[in-house]
């Protein structure tokens, strides 16, 4: 009698202890989720609804043998139109047609590459598309996801009516980590509810605006934006920005062949001065040397990928010219010149507007010219192209 007296609390001792330990470890796991801003591939900017398992595989192969892999495109994700309908029991079912190994079959083919795999949902009933969407079904899917492989969650907002966007982010949030796969959880309601405020702790990044658009300066009447006007809504939102929480201006549009190559390099640039998610959006299996060179330059997406993990901001303002600076770590500093206009136009930075003082021998280096500059003292001047940028590591 005295022995079961013992035996039966330390058991339960020794279970809450186990499953305290177990929660703390799917929470350490959670929070080392994109501690840099995540980068790879997603289906929606190119191809829209048309998905399809040869795709994606033909993608995961590509961001292999073009280097995409190797330059950190790691997360190759299926936005929307993967998904049919719910079964009897409510599971959600994939496309059989344009699918036909299933879900699982297909994260183990991309995880066999190296990469990670990734999935979009919806809150509410349905999907932008009109597929299914997750509301009332959290866990389940949850669960479903996990269970396939699933690495990465984009969830977006369409027929939400009367829902709130903290309430019903969160829930999906739960919903993933009592799942207990680390499942990095993309929050797209477009900036509609100022996500900068609330998403941190809840997702890993949060869209800040509307649709991006192919073009520099289009917009559309249903809120789809150029790259410009998406640039100049960022300015603002540098402080909400960090470690495992980011600030998502869309995906990217290099190389869907609707700007120019000076436009998709400043388009690149930025997102990597703004510590934005790298998520290409163009057909990898046919880039151009062009496309290529861009979404692969290692010294650029360095800058995105800084462990500060700090947000760029715009330091000047001169109407068609701007600079850009981006803290980053060892002391350096990420700056964009900025050239908005039409005609060329000299762009200087001056190390005060870098917080750095006047004299101070720093060498700078051009990222795209991939040229050292030699050591300046205060201040740097550059001839910029319309539509352009020089972008510079300024390091003291
Ligand atoms: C939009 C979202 C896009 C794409 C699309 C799919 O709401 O912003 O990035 O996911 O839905 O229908």
């Amino acid at each position: 009698m005295k022995k079961r007296f013992f035996i039966r609390p330390s058991i339960s001792i020794i279970a809450v202890l186990a499953l305290s330990l177990e929660f703390r470890a799917a929470d350490l796991t959670f929070e080392n989720l994109a501690r840099t801003p995540p980068m790879g591939w997603n289906s929606w900017n190119k191809f829209a609804c048309n998905v399809s398992e040869d795709l994606i595989k033909e993608t995961a192969d590509a961001l292999v043998s073009t280097g995409m892999k190797d330059a950190g495109y790691e997360y190759l994700v299926i936005d929307d139109c993967w998904q049919v309908s719910r079964d009897a029991e409510g599971n959600i079912v994939a496309d059989a047609k344009r699918f036909p190994s299933g879900m699982k079959a297909l994260a183990d083919y991309v995880h066999s590459k190296g990469l990670k795999f990734g999935l979009y949902s919806d809150a509410g009933t349905a999907t932008c598309q009109k597929r299914p969407g997750s509301k009332g079904f959290e866990e389940k899917d949850a669960r479903q996801y996990a269970a396939w492989g699933v690495d990465y969650l984009k969830y977006d907002w369409c027929n939400t009516d009367g829902q709130n966007t903290h309430e019903a982010y969160t829930k999906m949030s739960r919903a993933l980590r009592a799942a207990g796969r680390p499942i990095v959880f993309s929050i797209c309601e477009w900036g509609s509810t100022q996500p900068w405020l609330w998403a941190p702790g809840v997702g890993n990044l949060w869209r800040t605006t509307g649709d991006i658009q192919d073009c520099w300066d289009c917009s559309q009447p249903w809120g789809g934006m150029g790259v410009i006007h998406i640039i100049d809504l960022q300015t603002e939102l540098h402080p909400y920005a960090g470690p495992g929480h980011w600030n998502d201006p869309d995906m990217l549009e290099v190389g869907n062949g609707k700007m120019t190559t000076a436009e998709y390099r400043t388009h690149f640039s930025f997102w990597c001065l703004l510590a934005a998610p790298l998520m290409a959006g163009n057909d990898l299996r046919n880039m151009t040397p062009e496309t290529k060179e861009i979404l692969t330059n290692k010294e650029v997406i360095a800058v995105d990928q800084d462990p500060l993990g700090m947000q760029g901001r715009k330091v000047f303002d001169a109407g068609p010219t701007e600079v850009w600076m981006k803290p980053l770590s060892g002391a350096a500093h990420a700056v964009i010149l900025f050239n908005r206009g039409n005609v060329p136009a000299p762009v200087s930075v001056t190390w005060e507007q870098m917080g750095m003082a006047p004299g101070v021998e720093a060498q700078v280096r051009d990222l795209w010219a991939k040229k050292d500059l030699g050591p300046f003292k205060d201040r740097i001047t550059r001839t910029v192209e319309p539509h352009g940028v020089v972008m510079l590591r300024v390091q003291p």
